[in-house]
């Protein structure tokens, strides 16, 4: 069947919106293998007037579906479908508690391990000639500024103010070649001649922990409360620490985000510790339950907090760029620590990037991918948010989620990587993310990369592990090991 005869049937008397309803319909063909890989939708008039509905309906029931990543859509070209689903009539069951007992070996391995976003939207014309207007400028014979140009600087600013509610100068902007390049030159900051204590979230962001000790850090865990950063274990650390850093929007890897109390707590702390805040930022464009918090530096007026943001969420990590925003004594000494080590990201590239912010393609990117997060959000939810014993977390923004084990199960989260891997599915052991001696039971999978049709996959294997789990020792199936 091709999607020119394919019966789409809408409910004109439901208050679900037309346009919500063929997405869902074009959604269930894709997905139950009914339309298949590469084959072209009408154009939004033929379908229109087949189904007898606005052309507007249609051309925002595809762009729905195009920011889920099923269906490509390109300026003058047909509409096609992304996805690669099994024929019709082999597809799985609705339902995963009708499923088939689980096949020994599963034949492709499903990435779920966090911290990969989508990047089927930089399928974008604005990012493939903000690259070629920067590589047909790139024949200079000198180097970038040590801090970052001028224009992308500015255009971080401009992102900075638009994004997370911060009034910065481009003179406060640090180019630097992602996060951990960040907290590498704000470690050496700290550190002057000596080794500065950081006191760090537990459980937290590994590769910031690793990236600061590098540096001479010396690291100080803290544990997390209900929203972040424990602020009473915090206090308690004698003698203070010289910077804590922190995951205010959306705690890595719980979730979950500093009240505003909290958040003025914390810079009191900082101001009667003489501490430093590093604002990790990572990934607090995407929420989905509420708008985001202002970023905390925007409550600062003393310039102790450093704000680190990155590209690798919103665009791609492979790009490598991220920035620091830091004032006064701060950004000084920040600022001297670049021009000692030089610049760590090209020319070519901050060019690049520039012309894509300015033209306003990010943001657009920002706003398609939000769209399909949620959505592959909400399939988290629906296939384990229901299973007895299992607690989610995270999923307030970001693009992973974490799920607690049950320690009465007896079933480690170790186990449950294992059995998931030898399934197919890779996630992580939310005990990984913990300073030795913490560790938590749980598993940590990110919903950014696949496709959805994988995730859904990914997410029966998880679900049935789970079920599982929840079992007596002796009546459990020989899925966890
Ligand atoms: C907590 C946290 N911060 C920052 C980043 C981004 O790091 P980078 O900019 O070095 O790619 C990540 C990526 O996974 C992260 O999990």
């Amino acid at each position: 069947m091709t999607a020119h005869d394919l019966p789409l049937l809408l409910d004109r008397g439901s208050t679900v919106p037309l346009a919500a309803q063929l997405a869902e319909a074009l959604r269930r063909a894709i997905l139950d293998g009914t339309l298949r890989h590469d084959e072209p939708l009408p154009s939004s008039r033929t379908l229109a007037a087949s189904v007898r509905v606005s052309r507007g309906t249609v051309v925002a029931a595809y762009d729905q579906l195009a920011g889920e990543g099923y269906l490509l859509t390109r300026p003058g070209a047909a509409t096609r479908i992304l996805v690669h689903t099994p024929a019709a009539g082999e597809s799985r069951p609705a339902h995963p508690d009708r499923m088939p007992p689980p096949a020994p070996a599963a034949p492709a391995l499903i990435d779920l391990a966090p911290g990969h976003p989508s990047t089927r939207s930089l399928v974008d014309p604005a990012w493939t000639s903000a690259w070629r207007a920067a590589v047909a400028a790139s024949g200079r014979s000198d180097s970038p500024p040590a801090a970052g140009t001028e224009q992308l600087r500015t255009a971080i600013a401009e992102h900075v103010r638009r994004a997370r509610g911060l009034g910065c100068s481009p003179d406060d902007v640090v180019v630097t070649a992602g996060t951990s390049d960040a907290l590498a030159s704000l470690g050496l900051a700290l550190g002057g001649t000596g080794r500065p204590a950081v006191a760090v979230e537990d459980p937290g962001y590994p590769a910031a922990r690793r990236v600061l000790g590098r540096v001479g850090a010396r690291i100080v865990p803290v544990p997390i409360g209900a929203n972040g950063i424990d602020l009473s274990a915090l206090a308690a650390v004698a003698p203070a620490p010289d910077a804590v850093l922190v995951t205010p929007s959306h705690q890595y890897p719980l979730g979950g985000s500093l009240s505003v109390q909290n958040r003025l707590d914390l810079l009191a702390w900082a101001g009667a510790a003489g501490a430093v805040v590093i604002e990790d930022d990572y990934d607090s464009e995407f929420r989905f339950d509420s708008m985001p918090l202002p970023a905390l530096a925007s409550l600062d007026a003393t310039g102790r907090v450093a704000l680190v943001g990155s590209f690798s969420k919103t665009l791609t990590p492979w790009i490598r760029c991220g920035y620091i925003v830091a004032t006064g004594d701060l950004g000084r000494e920040v600022r001297a620590v670049r021009l000692d080590l030089g610049p760590t990201v090209s020319g070519v590239q901050q060019l690049a990037l520039a012309r894509y912010l300015e033209s306003g393609a990010l943001a657009r990117n920002i706003t398609r991918m939000r769209r399909e997060y949620a959505h592959r959000r909400g399939l988290v939810l629906d296939r384990l948010g229901a299973l007895p014993g299992v607690r989610l977390d995270g999923l307030d923004g970001g693009l992973h989620a974490v799920v607690h084990v049950d320690p009465a199960t007896g079933t480690t989260a170790a186990d449950l990587v294992a059995a998931a891997a030898a399934r197919g599915v890779l996630v992580a052991s939310l005990a990984d993310y913990a300073v030795a001696g913490r560790g938590q039971q749980g598993i940590v999978l990110g919903y950014g990369a696949p496709t959805d049709l994988d995730l859904s996959r990914a997410l029966d294997v998880l679900a049935d592990l789970l079920r599982s789990a929840q079992l007596p020792p002796s009546s459990r199936r020989n899925s966890v090991t």
